[in-house]
């Protein structure tokens, strides 16, 4: 039996915009999915997991190699993380050679999912450390990163920017554009999550800007203006100025939404935690529902977010260092 954990992340700029080559930073957070993988002798891939959102909930899914099923990712939450984990143990039977393989695979996660805070790309990268790692095989991170991103642009239709699966095999802030994916410094961020308690659909979130930017001149200028606000807030954060970061998250934050991307529940928390005083607030990840991502110091957002209607959870979320773990 191997058991890995991989963190997740929130988008402190690009999200969207690097799907087209602009650069991005997310930054890994102190919430994990960690993942138990045991060999099995017949060849089979069973999942099992208990929860999968903050809410919890149970599901159990066995399929042999040659009976798996047409996953539809937007079909539902849990199946579209089944099929990340299929495709995870794919690219664990590449990797390794081991076409034939099966696993016992139990998902234990704290990432709420499809919410924006990285929840496939946690468990895929955790998938495929332990599964390989049960195998006798540890990648080097930037294996794994590579492999964990395959997977994602597999499941995703080949829409996926190699991010949020860097970020969480790596830990830390990171910056990425296109296939450059490195770590960069960043301060102590006073990170405060809200949560709606719904997902979007990453694809057809994407697809819609995909459309957007190829219908409107002006959509795809405004990808390119996020990807300058990007270049600002890397600035930023090497100076370590927490004011400008934020001033540079609102922006990137009206930026999404004039693309479409935002939604009433989203808009509201950014403004509760902008009433409450934060120093910026945004929406993390793909949006359509999930998460806001806002800085401040003070108890003042958190709460604040906890009485705002729409808001099922406001939590505050440490930086971690630490990508990919093994247990
Ligand atoms: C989703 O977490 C982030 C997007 O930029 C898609 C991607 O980068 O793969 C919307």
């Amino acid at each position: 039996m191997a058991i890995s954990s991989a963190p997740g992340k929130v988008y402190l700029f690009g999200e969207h915009a690097v799907v087209y080559g602009e650069p991005a930073v997310p930054c890994a957070i102190e919430r994990r999915a960690r993942v138990e993988v045991s060999r099995r002798e017949d060849g089979k891939l069973s999942v099992h997991s208990d929860d999968l959102t903050l809410d919890g909930f149970t599901v159990e899914y066995g399929v042999s190699p040659d009976e798996r099923p047409d996953i539809d990712v937007s079909e539902s939450l849990v199946t579209a993380a089944m099929g990340y984990v299929d495709g995870a143990i794919e690219q664990v039977r590449d990797v390794t050679g081991n076409d034939d393989v099966g696993f016992d695979v139990t998902i234990d996660s704290d990432i709420p999912l499809g919410a924006g805070l990285g929840s496939s790309a946690a468990v895929v990268v955790a998938a495929i450390d332990a599964a390989t790692r049960e195998l006798g095989t540890t990648l080097s991170t930037e294996e794994l990163a590579d492999r964990a991103y395959r997977t994602e642009h597999e499941v995703q239709d080949g829409q996926a920017s190699r991010a949020d699966t860097f970020c969480s095999a790596t830990g830390g802030a990171v910056r990425v554009e296109g296939e450059d994916c490195r770590s960069i410094e960043a301060p102590d961020l006073p990170i405060v999550i809200g949560f709606d308690g719904g997902a979007g659909d990453t694809g057809q979130l994407v697809a819609g800007v995909r459309n957007l930017r190829e219908e409107y001149d002006f959509a795809a200028d405004t990808v390119a203006a996020i990807g300058d606000v990007v270049r600002n807030g890397e600035e930023a954060l090497s100076a370590g100025d927490l004011e400008e970061i934020g001033r540079l998250m609102n922006f990137n934050h009206g930026l999404l939404s004039a693309l479409g991307v935002s939604s009433r529940s989203l808009d509201t928390m950014v403004w509760a935690a902008r009433d409450a005083g934060a120093m910026g607030a945004k929406l993390t990840g793909a949006g359509g529902g999930g998460c806001i991502v806002a800085l401040d110091p003070t108890p003042e957002t958190e709460t604040a977010l906890s009485f705002t209607p729409g808001c099922e959870d406001a939590f505050r979320a440490a930086l971690t260092e630490e990508g990919v773990k093994r247990i």
